[in-house]
């Protein structure tokens, strides 16, 4: 049986984007209560509005680069999932200012207002780009490598952060450095949108998606349900030696971009047969990117008992079903 977080306060910033919702949408039906921050940057209406009317779900529209926003939201709070973010190795390439400002400035902000407020535990969003021009595969914790983009270092900056203020204040903080997430509710739109959404909507539009690079470069494709399942086990861990810790969240499996693309191109043909027809168009490899990742998952499996919630294939199966859906 999955095991949840039951019957606690919580705060999800970031919570109308597409992880933070699914967070969300889960902590809710365990019965817990929770206060949502976002100011709707990237985040969206829509990915709330199945649960605006729950009596146990609060929206604080806010920023976390404002301290009392995140003052207010963190009141009364048994725990925070810090989701908020600036994503996107690009936009940071082209934006380092603000993504310092959100991704360094509003996290400490958030963790500083957690501390005040008596939060027992926060757990935030770290992020695979950390490991940066590292070479080795699998990649485990303790092996990172030189930042390659702005992103990457806000990233890293956070969990030096964090772990500052667990040995300085004594807040329990654990990260979560997510690997290449996709399912519902994520953005198919815009410049800045991930590969898989991206894939599909192209797709359902009979139109040939753009692969950068020959194909080769492979991913560790983590569906969504993993990471919320990772988020639940940071909750209820008990072991003081989980604490204090970063942990890769992934499937532990290398998937290349062609066969990312072959695998959508097959699923959402059983609906569309005229999508089986359509071949990638190759283009040129994208600034900050790194041929290959994947994650070894041993630590998270040893200290908080995580195990992926499905394969790469039957997540895939799971997303272009959404998609088809609701886009
Ligand atoms: N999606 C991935 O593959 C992936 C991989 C690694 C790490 N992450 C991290 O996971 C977290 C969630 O990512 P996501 O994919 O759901 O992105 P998203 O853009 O869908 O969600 C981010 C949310 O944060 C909100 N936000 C941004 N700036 C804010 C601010 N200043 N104040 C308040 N709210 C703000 C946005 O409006 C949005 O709702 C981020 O921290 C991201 O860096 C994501």
């Amino acid at each position: 049986m999955e095991r949840t977080l039951k019957n606690c306060r919580v705060l999800v910033t970031g919570g109308a984007g597409f992880i933070g919702s699914n967070l969300i949408e889960s902590l809710l039906a365990s019965g817990n209560k929770v206060v949502c921050l976002d100011n709707f940057s990237t985040g969206k209406r829509k990915n709330i509005s199945g649960f605006i009317t729950n009596p146990g779900f609060t929206l604080i529209e806010g920023d976390i680069r404002n301290y009392d926003d995140c003052a207010r939201a963190v009141e009364n709070t048994d725990l925070v999932f810090h989701q908020a973010a600036l994503g996107s190795v690009p936009r940071s390439i082209k934006d380092p200012v603000s993504a310092t400002d959100v991704n360094i400035g509003g996290f400490v902000k958030i963790l500083f207002a957690s501390k005040e407020a008596g939060v027992q535990r926060f757990i935030y969003a770290a992020s695979s780009s950390t490991y940066g021009d590292h070479p080795d595969l699998p990649k485990v914790e303790d092996k990172i490598g030189k930042p390659l983009s702005p992103y990457a270092i806000t990233k890293y900056a956070d969990e030096l952060f964090a772990s500052v203020f667990s040995v300085n204040y004594g807040i329990e903080v654990i990260g979560l450095r997510y690997f290449n997430v996709f399912g519902r509710r994520q953005d198919p739109d815009g410049a800045y949108a991930a590969v898989i959404p991206k894939f599909v909507s192209v797709l359902m539009r009979h139109e040939a998606p753009v692969i950068n690079g020959d194909g080769s470069h492979s991913r560790d494709f983590t569906y969504v349900d993993s990471v919320i399942r990772a988020n639940h086990l940071a909750a209820l861990v008990k072991d003081s030696a989980a604490l204090n810790q970063v942990y890769n969240v992934a499937h532990g499996e290398r998937t290349t971009l062609k066969r990312l693309f072959e695998m959508i191109r097959e699923y959402a043909g059983k609906y569309d047969p005229e999508v089986l027809k359509i071949q990638p168009v190759y283009g040129p490899e994208r600034a900050g990117d790194i041929p290959h990742s994947q994650a070894s998952v041993e630590k998270a499996g040893k200290l908080l008992g995580y195990t992926p919630a499905c394969t790469v294939s039957e997540g895939l199966k799971h997303a272009v079903e959404w998609f088809r859906v609701n886009l």
